[in-house]
């Protein structure tokens, strides 16, 4: 059995958690180095690949996790509801960064404010939510994991298509 296809949904989503952690270290080092000016190609793209992978992890969340998760939940909504509009908050600063377009001191700033933001929510994800999935009696995690896997999938290989 192959090990990756084990990953259940809390897993999976860690695992991209852990991802885009790497990512924003990555950003905020190469704003921080006296040679900031010369990295600005590489910060863009930094920038511009933490947005498309958290909007996809947003919307896989949200497509899936998330209902799932609130049916299982029934009557106990309240850390979804709060998850939820961390989504949107999330979302109106990947906007900006998207308008901003190429890095500089306003857009390091954006990155910096979105990676707090997401550290945040990760946080009760990690500590809050995925531990109520796990208690959850009727939620088969492993079956979600994959349905997770299959429309990230289908999200990153519409991303790369061309226009
Ligand atoms: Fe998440
Ligand atoms: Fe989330």
């Amino acid at each position: 059995m192959p090990e990756f296809a084990d990953k259940d949904a809390c897993q999976l989503l860690d695992a991209d958690h852990i991802a885009v952690k790497h990512l924003f270290v990555g950003y905020a080092r190469l704003a921080m180095a006296s040679s900031a000016e010369a990295t600005q190609n590489e910060r863009t793209e930094l920038a511009m690949k933490i947005c498309d992978e958290l909007s996809i992890h947003a919307q896989i969340e949200e497509e899936i996790f998330y209902p799932a998760l609130r049916e299982a939940l029934r009557g106990d909504n309240d850390l979804l509801d709060e998850a939820t509009a961390e989504h949107q908050e999330a979302k109106q600063l990947i906007a900006d960064i998207r308008t901003i377009g190429k890095a500089n001191a306003a857009l390091d700033t954006l990155v910096a404010e979105l990676n707090v933001a997401i550290e945040h929510h990760v946080k009760e994800e990690r500590d809050e939510l995925f531990p109520k999935a796990k208690a959850a009696p009727e939620l088969d995690l492993v079956l979600l994991g994959e349905q997770l896997r299959d429309r990230q999938k289908e999200l990153q290989a519409e991303l790369l298509a061309p226009a």
